[in-house]
């Protein structure tokens, strides 16, 4: 095992040209850890935001960005029983995904799917448990309901819309362009809107309106997710890309029985997480297995060019996930 690995840090707050590689000691897994060598990292929005200085880690994560990654098991923590020395593993990470080698509790680790490569594998995690937690944990998503997701080209937008279409649910969605839309349809979304040219509220009401949204737009968004969802509809906010305040009448949540809840993940407990995992386990893993979803790539970049891969994240354009060749 080397002492040192490659790794990208942020070098200062700031834009994509402040990622920086360097070299760091390879991480030590802790009691109840595994330590991963990684074959890739999945690039998230939240990277961003790190980056930036917008969201900081959690106090005891490594301040190397990367929340999600794939790669083969070199070493085990005392006390971990679910993995073996040289298992090919996916898994969300507390920080530090941009780099050779990383640990993380063993039970945030997931096989990676049959027939599945690592690249794929990589981008599986953090969308995976954001969209399974928010979805179907928190938003109580049901077969036959009507669920309306913005951002539908997104990372977390691509596994939704499959995810809910897998779960017998009617998708709805929102993005940017035609050819956002066209993708989106083809993942499973019954309608796919240009919010540049549709009204979305119009559209959802005539079809009785939502019985559950996933939003990460807010900002305007937030009173017209309101005046779209059906009676006992529930919102659920995972990010404020238009900003988090608003003015809005709460009277329509009292007079429609709504919930207006939200979550983000990475400041939850090692224990919820645990729990999320189990969850997918069982019910989302056999359908990556068989091939029915799967995340949707949009490129690929070099560790030491993570700085083009945020500019790829942030201008907009992408479909689905980026990834970062580490090996
Ligand atoms: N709460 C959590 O635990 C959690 C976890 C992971 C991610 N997130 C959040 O979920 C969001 C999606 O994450 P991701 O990694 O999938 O990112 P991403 O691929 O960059 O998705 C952002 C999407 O939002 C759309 N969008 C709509 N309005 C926008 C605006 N005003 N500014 C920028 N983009 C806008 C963009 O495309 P179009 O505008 O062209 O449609 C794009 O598809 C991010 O905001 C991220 O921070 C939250």
């Amino acid at each position: 095992m080397p002492e040192v690995m490659r790794a990208v840090e942020i070098s200062q707050p700031g834009g994509p040209e402040v990622l920086r590689l360097c070299e760091r000691p390879v991480p030590q897994p802790a009691y109840g850890e595994i330590l991963v060598r990684l074959d890739y990292a999945g690039v998230n929005r939240p990277d961003a935001l790190q980056r930036a200085g917008l969201y900081a880690p959690p106090p005891t994560a490594s301040d190397l960005p990367g929340l999600e990654g794939a790669g083969v098991v070199v070493a085990l923590g005392d006390g971990v029983t679910e993995w073996a020395v040289g298992d090919s593993v996916c898994a969300l990470l507390p920080g530090g995904g941009y780099a050779e080698y990383v640990t993380c509790p063993a039970k945030h680790a997931l096989p990676v799917p049959a027939g599945m490569d690592m690249k794929q594998a990589a981008c599986l995690p953090e969308t995976y448990f954001t969209v399974w937690s928010n979805v179907f944990m928190r938003g109580r998503l049901k077969a036959g309901e009507r669920f309306l997701v913005h951002g539908g080209s997104s990372g977390i937008g691509t596994t939704a819309i499959q995810l809910a279409s897998a779960f017998g649910a009617r998708v709805f969605t929102t993005a940017g362009s035609d050819a956002k839309c066209e993708v989106c349809r083809e993942l499973g979304a019954e309608v796919a809107l240009n919010y540049r040219e549709a009204d979305f509220v119009e559209v959802v009401r005539s079809a009785g309106g939502a019985n559950l949204i996933l939003d990460m737009v807010g900002g305007d968004y937030i009173p017209r997710n309101i005046k779209a969802l059906a009676d006992e509809g529930r919102l659920v906010q995972i990010a404020f890309l238009q900003g988090p305040k608003v003015e809005l009448n709460f009277a329509q949540i009292m007079m429609r029985r709504l919930t207006v809840t939200g979550s983000t993940l990475r400041p939850q407990s090692d224990l919820a997480k645990a729990r999320i995992a189990d969850q997918m386990r069982e019910k989302v893993w056999p359908l990556l297995d068989a091939g029915t979803v799967a995340p949707v790539m949009d490129s690929e970049f070099a560790l030491e060019d993570a700085a083009a891969a945020h500019a790829r994240i942030e201008d907009g354009g992408h479909i689905g996930k980026i990834a970062l060749r580490v090996r």
